[in-house]
C-alpha cells in the first residue's frame, strides 16, 4: 500500500520496521526514516544513513514471481526517473544502483519475506540527497544530489515523486510497456560497451564487455566474442 506513509525519526533499519508491521498487521505502510543506525546494503554491507538522505522501505504482497528478477530494476528505474526530473543525467549500474558522474547516488535492496503463508517483497531505497557521506567508511565512490545541484533538495518531494513513478511502473507493467522501459534503461546503462570486471559465484571474470540488460533483468556481456547472460553477480568497479 503506497498510499500510507509512516515518517520516523531514527530507526535501526526501515527494512526491519516494515517486517515488524507485517508480523503485527499483515501489512506495512511505506516506512521512511530520517536516520538509520543499522542501515544495510547489498551483501550485508553497512549502509551509511545520516540525516538529510532519503531512506525508505515499501512492501509488496504476493508480487508476481515472473517479475521477481525485475523488481530491483523497477525500483532503480523509478529513482532514475525522479533524478532525471532534477535535470541531471543519472545512469543505472546493473543490477540496481543509480550513478551520477561515475559515483553512486542511490542503491536498492530487495528482501523476500515469508510470513503467514504470504510472500512479501521489502524494497529498500537509499538515496544520497543532502546527507553527509563519510568517504573513509565507504568502499566505492559515492555522491549526494546536493553537491551536484549546489542546493538542498526537498527530500519529501523526491519521495513522493519516486513513489508515483514506481506505482506507474507497477500498474502499467506489460510487455509493451516494459519494452519501452528496457530501451530507456539500456540507453542509460552505466559502462555500456566498456570493458568490465564481473564477480560471478565468487570468481572474477576479466575483460568482459558490457552489452545490455535483457528482458528478464539479466546482464548480457561479451567475452571472447561470445554472448553470456548473468542473473546474479555484480560489476566490480
Ligand atoms: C545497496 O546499494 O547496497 C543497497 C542500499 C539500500 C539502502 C536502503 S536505505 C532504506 C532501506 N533500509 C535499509 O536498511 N536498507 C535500505
Amino acid at each position: 500500500d503506497l498510499e500510507k506513509i509512516l515518517f520516523l525519526k531514527k530507526v535501526e533499519s526501515t527494512q526491519d520496521v516494515s517486517k515488524d508491521w507485517i508480523r503485527k498487521y499483515n501489512f506495512s505502510p511505506v516506512i521512511v526514516a530520517s536516520e538509520q543506525t543499522k542501515g544495510r546494503g547489498q551483501r550485508n554491507s553497512l549502509w551509511q544513513s545520516y540525516k538529510g538522505g532519503l531512506w525508505f522501505s515499501l512492501s509488496l504482497k504476493n508480487f508476481s514471481t515472473f517479475k521477481d528478477t525485475l523488481l530491483p530494476l523497477m525500483c532503480s528505474y523509478a529513482v532514475l526517473k525522479s533524478i532525471e526530473n532534477l535535470t541531471l543525467h543519472p545512469m543505472i549500474k546493473w543490477p540496481n544502483d543509480v550513478m551520477l558522474l561515475y559515483k553512486k547516488v542511490a542503491g536498492i535492496l530487495v528482501e523476500k519475506f515469508n510470513f503467514n503463508g504470504e510472500v512479501y517483497h521489502i524494497c529498500g531505497f537509499g538515496i544520497n540527497v543532502n546527507n553527509e557521506i563519510n568517504i573513509e567508511n565507504i568502499r566505492y565512490p559515492a555522491i549526494n544530489l546536493k553537491s551536484i545541484l549546489k542546493r538542498e533538495i526537498n527530500v519529501n518531494m523526491l519521495l513522493f515523486n519516486i513513489l508515483e513513478n514506481f506505482e506507474k511502473i507497477l500498474e502499467n507493467f506489460s510487455d509493451i510497456f516494459f519494452d519501452t522501459i528496457l530501451k530507456d534503461i539500456n540507453n542509460k546503462l552505466f559502462l555500456k560497451n566498456e570493458f568490465i570486471k564481473i564477480e560471478k559465484q565468487n570468481k572474477i571474470v576479466y575483460n568482459a564487455i558490457l552489452d545490455s540488460i535483457g528482458s528478464e533483468g539479466e546482464l548480457i556481456y561479451i567475452l571472447n566474442g561470445k554472448y553470456y547472460s548473468l542473473f546474479s553477480g555484480r560489476i566490480i568497479f
